[in-house]
């Protein structure tokens, strides 16, 4: 049994953990990772910005970090000597933000002698749901949604990635934040319009189901996205509205209920041609329970959808810790000069 303690402080979400691995790891198995503690202080100064503001975020992970480590700790019932190595975001994300949660980690790493590793912040959100799902097993496809990436993944092992599809433009969460703007909605815009959608009706404005047409065509655009021009619809359709206040929650419903349909299809789409009979949701936006639900509908019985719960959707570090822990198994060490990258690439790429 490994005890890791994780950090997770890519964006604006100060997050630390410490995960259990109870069981195997290797290219099918996830080690059976369980979150003995997962604290997550969201930080809230941004929402005066509506945007997070990278300086502001540093200097918060700054102040909140070593109290989110003690929590953690003090949740998980252990202290630093009864931890076995430490995980922390080495990247994509702001990179001042990402430089105090990794250099925190390097630092309680060296000084108590234990093995550090640095983990994609992407490949947290895939692991994210193996802290809760036992079954969990490649082969699978992978559909990653969150403020900073949409990707579209086969994922044939754990450890082994071939990103199949990508957004050209926008990503999803980040579309969802922008039109959350544009319908006057406070940031983040996400988790508003879903529940506004609930209470809108649908079908009044027609958008446009961007890059949908491609799929079956087997170009290179096949599995591609591009929310941009969704937006730009929809600023069309607000700057076309008589009463906004009155058409909120339809222009939230047809907007959701577009993006929706194409993560859907290309999802399904891809495991069809993969005969892959799992689709795992990760990231942000995949606390969307109507994505989630509308997903699992046109999946039928043929295909496992298997999502986190919201609190390790969005951004944790528990989901840090399992993707590390099984790193670490994997018998990888991080370098004491290991160093934050924003634009850091996902490991074990393959063709
Ligand atoms: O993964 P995440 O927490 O942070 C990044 O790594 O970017 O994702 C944040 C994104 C935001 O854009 C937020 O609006 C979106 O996830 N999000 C949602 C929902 N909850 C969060 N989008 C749609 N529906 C939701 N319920
Ligand atoms: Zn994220």
């Amino acid at each position: 049994m490994t005890r890791i303690l994780a950090i997770e402080s890519s964006c604006d979400e100060t997050s630390a953990a410490v995960v259990r691995c109870e069981g195997a790891c290797g290219p099918d198995r996830h080690g059976d990772p369980v979150a003995e503690s997962v604290v997550i202080l969201s930080q809230d100064v941004h929402r005066i910005f509506g945007g997070v503001v990278p300086e502001l975020a540093s200097r918060a992970h700054l102040t909140a970090l070593p109290d989110v480590i003690d929590q953690a700790l003090a949740q998980a019932g252990t202290t630093l000597e009864g931890i076995d190595g430490i995980a922390v975001t080495q990247g994509p994300g702001l990179v001042g933000a990402l430089l105090v949660g990794a250099m925190y980690g390097k630092g309680l790493a060296w000084t108590l002698g234990k093995p550090l590793i640095g983990v994609h912040h992407m490949e947290g959100h895939l692991f994210a749901a193996a802290l809760e799902d036992r079954e969990l097993k490649p082969p699978f496809v992978g559909l990653l949604v969150s403020g900073g990436h949409t990707q579209l993944l086969d994922v044939p092992a754990w450890g082994r990635y071939r990103i199949v599809g990508a957004t050209k433009d926008d990503a999803a969460g980040e579309a969802f934040d922008k039109v959350g703007t544009l319908l006057g909605l406070p940031y983040p815009g996400g988790p508003r319009i879903e529940k506004l959608a609930k209470e809108g009706k649908g079908g009044r404005w027609k958008f446009p189901r961007p890059m949908l047409g491609e799929l079956g065509r087997g170009g290179p655009d096949e599995y591609a996205f591009s929310f941009s021009g969704l937006k730009t619809a929809l600023l069309r359709a607000v700057q076309g509205s008589k009463d906004l206040d009155a058409d909120r929650a339809d222009l939230c419903r047809d907007f959701q209920d577009a993006v929706i349909e194409v993560l859907v299809e290309k999802s399904l789409h891809l495991a069809d041609r993969l005969s892959y009979r799992t689709i795992l949701l990760g990231g942000g936006v995949a606390c969307n329970q109507t994505l989630i639900g509308r997903l699992r509908e046109r999946a039928g019985d043929g295909i496992r959808v298997v999502a986190a719960t919201p609190r390790l959707n969005q951004d944790n570090a528990a989901m840090i810790g399992a993707a590390g822990a099984w790193r670490l198994a994997q018998g990888e060490r991080s370098d004491w000069n290991i160093e934050p990258r924003a634009d850091l690439p996902m490991p074990g790429l393959v063709a």
